[in-house]
């Protein structure tokens, strides 16, 4: 209706402003605000095109995220209102937006109840985190060359992330600066591309294998069959030959689509229980997965037939962390061994890596690795990170920090741990494939406040990775 209205317009040679701006309202917009709670990050898309105007934001705000679908929108000359009606212990309150187009972006006015109004500029690209005050400490950090660089002839070195989106443009910079793969961080995970049993969201997948295909970037994917972040429907009503289909579709649609561009898959994830003792050492010491109730332990052969079939030519792992130690490093074993066996097309075995600064097992790390050679299959370090103690100050939206930033000596001895650990790497450059650090930087992990990687929080070396590429 509007583009005939458009057309119409032009055909009688008027050019109505209301129009046009409307379109150059629509799409998407990013927008953050200091609020009494916190920073708030509003990712508003507006829809304008069919004279029903419509707006929905993305707003995240220290680790949540809510969806919101505003009312009320109204378009008049170049301005968009709306509002949210948000319940807040038991009251409603609402959020008068009201976003007008002008030479700096689009400039949001933010009216909260009678508690006053906010003002910002909405841009069409993604802010730049603020920067991160105070900084870790002023640690000088020298490197002679990026990562990807030094280790180009031993192995791939990775980084996780659901990128581009919500990402800025210098993190985006930074990540195909030191990285030459990435995973995927939650974007692949069945409760993400496959909430419902017809139902799939390739949206953020697609963008990822867009962008690192553009940045020259190998794709690792994670992950087909695990206990967690998976949905419901996949077990409920139905028998043990449905629940095998609902596996061999979800494998063969989602691998199949991005054959050719993604080079290797976690196939199963963590299907080996923890703890354990002398006699689970002895098995498979499988956890009691709804995987493992519905099909028993022939899921993960199937698993890893239904992704060879869905691509030939993908490197697929099994996937798990602390199978570097003690009983469950006996049960991985056991596990790969039958698996093997039975003509299960299992190539690489991911050892995650989430350790810990102090007590990074390196001893039983060395010879996992050799283990898992000597069965033919190749490693990887999947989700490298070593924890230390402090705070990282701040993160997106968040305050700064109450136990201030890690210390000096701790940053040290962090260094040292992954000095170490890449020493182990260099030892075994022949089997390993690919060591991906689970996150970006210090305030893009899951462990946020324990300082895990070797970007610190805006984006800058850390001595840890100073102590990789320099003592390589
Ligand atoms: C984590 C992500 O980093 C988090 O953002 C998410 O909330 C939970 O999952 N082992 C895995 C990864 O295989 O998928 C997990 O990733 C970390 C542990």
């Amino acid at each position: 209706m509007k583009r005939l209205f458009l057309v119409a317009c032009s055909l009688m040679g008027i050019v109505s402003s209301a129009v046009a701006t409307a379109e150059e309202l629509a799409g998407t917009w990013h927008a953050q605000f200091e609020t009494f709670s916190g920073l708030q990050t509003y990712h508003f898309a507006f829809d304008t095109t069919d004279g029903m105007p419509s707006a929905i934001a993305v707003v995240e705000q220290n680790d949540e995220k809510r969806e919101v679908s505003f009312s009320d929108v109204k378009i008049e000359a170049d301005t968009i209102t709306f509002a949210e009606l948000r319940k807040l212990q038991d009251r409603e309150i609402r959020i008068e937006f009201a976003c007008k187009l002008d030479d700096k972006g689009l400039s949001v006015s933010r009216k909260v109840g009678d508690f006053g109004s906010t003002e910002t500029i909405a841009t069409r690209k993604l802010p730049d985190p603020p920067p991160v005050t105070p900084p870790v400490p002023a640690v000088e950090v020298k490197i002679d060359r990026v990562i990807k660089e030094a280790f180009r002839d031993q192995f791939i070195i990775g980084m996780a992330g659901d990128v581009p989106a919500r990402y800025s443009e210098a993190e985006l910079t930074a990540a195909a600066k030191h990285f030459n793969a990435v995973t995927p961080e939650n974007c692949m995970k069945p409760e993400r591309v496959h909430p419902e049993e017809a139902r799939w969201q390739f949206e953020t997948t697609d963008a990822l294998v867009d962008w690192a295909q553009k940045n020259q970037m190998s794709i690792h994917g994670h992950t087909l069959v695990w206990h967690a972040q998976t949905p419901k429907w996949f077990f409920e009503n139905g028998d043990r030959a449905l629940i095998t289909q609902r596996m061999k579709d979800h494998i063969h649609t989602l691998v199949g689509r991005y054959k050719g561009k993604l080079q290797s898959w976690d196939v199963v994830n963590e299907a080996i229980n923890d703890g354990g003792n002398e006699e689970t050492a002895k098995t498979e010491g499988l956890r009691n997965s709804p995987w493992l109730q519905a099909m028993g332990p022939e899921y993960l052969t199937l698993a890893f037939r239904f992704a060879h079939e869905a691509d030939p030519d993908a490197t697929l792992y099994y996937n798990d962390y602390n199978i570097e130690s003690g009983p469950k490093h006996a049960s991985s074993m056991v596990l790969l061994k039958r698996l093997l066996n039975d003509g299960a097309p299992v190539h690489a075995v991911g050892i995650q890596g989430h350790w810990r600064s102090g007590s990074v097992p390196f001893d039983d790390i060395d010879k996992a690795i050799s283990d898992y050679a000597s069965l033919g299959l190749k490693v990887s370090i999947t989700e490298l990170d070593v924890t230390i103690r402090g705070e990282s100050g701040g993160r997106f939206g968040r305050g700064p920090s109450r136990s201030g930033p890690a210390s000096t000596e701790d940053l040290n001895r962090q260094a040292d741990d992954y000095a170490k650990l890449f020493a182990i790497f260099m030892k075994h450059k022949d089997v390993i494939e690919r060591v991906t650090l689970w996150g970006l930087h210090d305030r893009r992990t899951w462990r946020f406040g324990q300082h895990p990687l070797i970007l610190d929080a805006n984006s800058q070396p850390k001595p840890a990775y100073a102590a990789i590429v320099n003592e390589k």
